[in-house]
């Protein structure tokens, strides 16, 4: 039975991966937009409070200016003194200040600052809130002239104004910093995955690969299996395990990169490849010169050449031309264009093919590509990319390297 049934798709996988990103990005919307939405209200609330306070203040303090020989007056001598928070001015008909409370006013300023700075604050208060009136009645109770209570929010409905939107910003800056140290802890533990993983697959190949190379020595001296072939075909299978095992080897240590003859290097990889795909489909080396050299790691540089020369394949079906231009652009860079005439990437797949999972095969593992990627990128201080694709004419990926004088 093939196991590869009882596991979900990775294509399943991949999308669950980028649907959970959308699904939070929503929730955390929502949120946002609740949470200043129910502080508004009681913002609200509470600014509709503060008014009716201020009103009760000012009905308090006229009280206390026209009646002044009454037994109920600590009434509202008790009103007036309880206001402790919200900010008032009191004023004459001619605009002087009169009296003020809650008002940030520093007993030791000089009185000309103080003026000036009481007046800036009826000038602010203006702009907040209309004032209140508050009429004065001589004994028949004909209104003889007014005065004015000026106020603003106190600071605790101005603290609880700003308060969701400052809540939000160091929510939102504690949300970055955790998802940049959740990145860099996932990368890191890719890193360890690919690592680990590989060293270990090169390591259980090596063993049996060491006394695999012995017997092969040993059949060398009969003469029938060698008439046959028999043995040479043994030579070249072993020979392409320790290939894997060495590719396997090196992306878990550190390569050593080294200048080599791209044309030369393209050529065999062709030539190896060439002969074990469809004989409809042709491979074809263009290059502007034959001595275009570059930093490379071999083994690991050619896994990416076939990697994508399969993908070619594959897109191609039975016939085609896969064609590997090798060119030189400014500031000493190498180009290696693969191109081929199969089926294209769609607009939508385009940004997910370097994505570990993302396949569109019924076999696939979606794995191809971000190895090629990791390799370029990480072991090459490379690029690679697709230049261009059209559906149903064909992709081409670039792979761009540093290039060594020659
Ligand atoms: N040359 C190409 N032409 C069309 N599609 C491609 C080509 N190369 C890659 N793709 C798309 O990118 C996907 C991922 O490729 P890859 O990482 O190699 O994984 P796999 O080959 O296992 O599917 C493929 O499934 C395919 O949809
Ligand atoms: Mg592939």
């Amino acid at each position: 039975m093939d196991k590869r049934y009882s596991l979900p798709s990775s294509m399943e996988f991949y999308q669950d991966n980028t649907n959970l990103k959308w699904i939070i990005l929503a929730v955390s919307i929502v949120i946002s937009i609740g949470s200043i939405y129910y502080t508004n209200i009681l913002v609200n609330q509470l600014k509709d409070r503060e008014k009716d306070q201020v009103k009760l203040f000012a009905r308090a303090l006229e009280y206390t200016i026209n009646e002044s020989n009454n037994d109920i007056l600590f009434v509202s001598e008790e009103i007036i003194t309880k206001n402790n928070s919200i900010p008032t001015i009191n004023t004459d008909s001619r605009d002087s200040i009169l009296y003020y409370n809650n008002v940030d006013v520093v007993l030791s300023w000089s009185e000309k600052r103080k003026a000036k700075f009481l007046r800036d604050e009826v000038e602010d208060m203006k702009k907040t809130y209309p004032p209140i009136e508050i009429n004065l009645k001589d004994e028949s109770g004909n209104v003889y002239d007014k005065q004015y209570v000026y106020y603003k929010n106190s600071f605790l409905l101005t603290q609880l104004t700003i308060y969701p939107y400052a809540q939000l910003f160091v929510l939102a800056i504690f949300g970055f910093i955790s998802y940049l140290a959740f990145n860099y802890s996932r990368t890191a533990e890719q890193n360890r995955i690919w690592v680990g993983l590989a060293k270990e697959t090169a390591h259980q190949l090596g063993t049996p690969l060491s006394s695999l190379m012995a017997w092969v020595e040993v059949l060398r001296d009969d003469p029938d299996l060698q008439r046959k072939g028999i043995v040479d075909e043994l030579d070249k299978d072993i020979r392409k395990l320790q290939v894997v095992t060495e590719r396997f080897s090196s992306i878990g240590s550190t390569p050593t990169l080294k200048s080599e003859n791209i044309y030369q290097l393209v050529n065999r990889v062709v030539g190896y490849l060439q002969p074990r795909i469809s004989p409809k489909i042709n491979m074809e080396v263009y290059a502007l010169s034959e001595t275009i050299h570059a930093m490379v790691h071999p083994p690991l540089f050619e896994w990416v050449l076939e990697n994508l020369c399969k993908n070619a394949v594959d897109a191609m079906g039975s016939s085609g031309i896969i064609a590997i231009k090798i060119l030189r652009g400014n500031e000493n860079k190498v180009f290696i264009d693969i191109s081929d005439s199969g089926k294209g990437i769609s607009k939508q797949q385009l940004a997910n093919v370097f994505k570990p999972g993302f396949t569109t095969k019924k076999r696939g593992w979606g794995l191809g590509l971000t190895l090629a990627k990791r390799i370029i990128e990480l072991y090459h201080e490379g690029k690679i990319f697709v230049k261009s694709s059209e559906e149903n004419l064909g992709t081409t990926f670039r792979i761009e390297l540093k290039g060594v004088n020659s």
